[in-house]
């Protein structure tokens, strides 16, 4: 994966509550193009293995439970500057300190249940989309 790309996940809050269209629309209106997208359920020993930097903090367990507790959107999204673009357009992790207009902040209601992953770094982008993303799946 390029410098220009990052990984998302629609996370299992936001899929539940219908927000998946709408959320989509937010991301390419902003101008991301999709490269890859898939809707799945994370096993609990992928979930664990996706967010092992997590592992030993105290919401880990919690974390996990609710990552697995529905399905995600997984997707690979090609902008310039696309991590830190991405970062911006979702906004701070918790919702309530999100500005004004991120998807954070007008999708989700916790720091738990915070709608949207994006990548925090462009190795870690590579390395999440390759996660869930063969290359035969990426445009
Ligand atoms: P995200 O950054 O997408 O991936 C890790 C998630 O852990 C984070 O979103 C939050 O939803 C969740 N989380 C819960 N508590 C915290 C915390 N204190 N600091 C960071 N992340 C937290």
């Amino acid at each position: 994966m390029k410098n220009n790309r990052t990984f998302t996940m629609i996370k299992p809050d936001a899929v539940e509550n219908g927000y998946t269209g709408a959320i989509l629309a937010h991301i390419e209106k902003a101008g991301f193009k999709i490269v890859a997208m898939k809707l799945k359920k994370l096993t609990t020993e992928s979930a664990r293995n996706f967010y092992k930097i997590h592992e030993g903090r105290p919401f880990f367990n919690d974390l996990i439970n609710y990552m697995t507790s529905g399905p995600i959107v997984a997707a690979i999204l090609e902008k310039e500057n696309a991590v830190s673009d991405f970062r911006a357009l979702i906004g701070n992790t918790n919702p309530q300190e999100a500005k004004e207009g991120t998807i954070r902040r007008i999708y989700a209601k916790s720091i738990d249940a915070n709608a949207i992953h994006g990548s925090d770094s462009d190795d870690n982008a590579l390395i999440e989309g390759d996660f869930h993303f063969t290359n035969e799946e990426v445009i």
